[in-house]
């Protein structure tokens, strides 16, 4: 892949991601990391498990923002994760200050990169990586959907003891507690998963049990890890959007991308929705026809991720 793709934050999902690029032979990876030699050293590790594999990526890291100098691509995971017993609202004012670092850096040295933030809280961050970095709406968005919507598979796969290839689930919204499942577009072996609740084959108690978990899903990690968050799923996940972009692949993926009246939101602000990627970013945005059911969701999502950016504004956060 004649591309080079810019990884801030070199932790643990910026570290994973860069394997992830080194296995799929992008030409050039470049790891930002704000801590003096964590992302040289990551650079140097991931470079010689690069040549284990026999992939030529150039690997190099820094502590100086100039690294990301003409990025085709850039994935934002700088800040802290979340520990046990922190919501991913706690992390706003902590994370908040990364994103007006990072977003000016890309501003100045990869303005015309396609930019996905992968930073909680989600929706709040990838607003606030905008207003720092300029970068237009259809170049920016933030990484929630396909992680929620692999997790929902993954619990119905394993409910229905069916191959998780055979599921296709779209979760929308914003990220974890006010997600939106889309149930009927939600299907297993062809079927919608409306069509096996009718037929009596998933209680309805049982697939709230199922959206409750995937609700939770990062939660339930961070409860059993007691050191850190999920970053395996989550780099992966914002690896499949790196490859819709760089590959043109035009694919349907559910994305925090910028939206106005159209979702009847309060005011613009990222939430997810079902996106076509590609080469221009967001090429698309999928209307669907909601129920009023699925609306109510979507709108409930839409008032907390307007209550963070409130937040924002009141911690002074989007004044210019
Ligand atoms: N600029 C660049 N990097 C920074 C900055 C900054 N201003 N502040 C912190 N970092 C770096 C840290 O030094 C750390 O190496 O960001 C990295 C984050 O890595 P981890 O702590 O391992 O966190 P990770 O699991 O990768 O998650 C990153 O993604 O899913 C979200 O909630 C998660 O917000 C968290 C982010």
């Amino acid at each position: 892949m004649n591309k080079k793709l810019g990884l801030v934050g070199a932790g643990n999902i910026g570290g994973t991601l860069g394997l992830l690029a080194a296995l799929a032979e992008y030409q050039e990876i470049a790891l930002f990391d704000v801590k003096p030699g964590l992302a040289k050293g990551k650079a140097l590790d991931l470079g010689q498990a690069a040549a284990l594999h026999g992939s030529s990526s150039r690997i190099t890291g820094s502590d100086s923002f100039a690294i990301l100098e003409d990025c085709d691509c850039v994935v934002v995971t700088a800040g802290s994760p979340r520990l046990p017993g922190m919501s991913r609202d706690d992390l706003l004012s902590v994370n908040a200050k990364v994103m007006q670092s990072v977003g000016q850096a890309i501003a100045q040295y990869c303005p015309g990169a396609f930019v996905i933030c992968v930073t909680n809280p989600l929706d709040a961050m990838v607003y606030l990586l905008q207003h720092a970095s300029k970068i237009p709406d259809h170049r920016i968005v933030g990484m929630a959907g396909i992680l929620d919507s692999a997790r929902f598979r993954y619990f119905l796969s394993d409910y229905f003891k069916t191959g998780v290839q055979n599921i296709h689930a779209l979760v929308l919204g914003g990220h974890g507690d006010t997600m939106v499942p889309l149930v009927r577009h939600t299907l297993v072996d062809g079927i919608s998963l409306e069509k096996h609740v009718e037929l009596g084959r998933l209680p309805a108690a049982d697939l709230e049990a199922i959206i409750q978990r995937t609700r939770q899903g990062g939660g339930e990690i961070v409860a059993l890890l007691q050191t850190g968050s999920a970053f395996i799923a989550p780099a992966r996940s914002a690896f499949e959007m790196v490859q819709a972009h760089l590959r043109d692949e035009k694919k349907l993926l559910p994305v925090a991308a910028k939206v106005t009246v159209e979702f009847n939101v309060p005011q613009p602000m990222f939430l997810g929705v079902p996106v076509i990627l590609g080469a221009k970013g967001v090429e698309k945005i999928i209307q669907y026809e909601f129920t009023e059911q699925e609306q109510q969701g979507l709108t409930n999502s839409a008032a907390a991720v307007a209550s963070l950016i409130e937040d924002m504004h009141r911690l002074g956060f989007l004044s210019e």
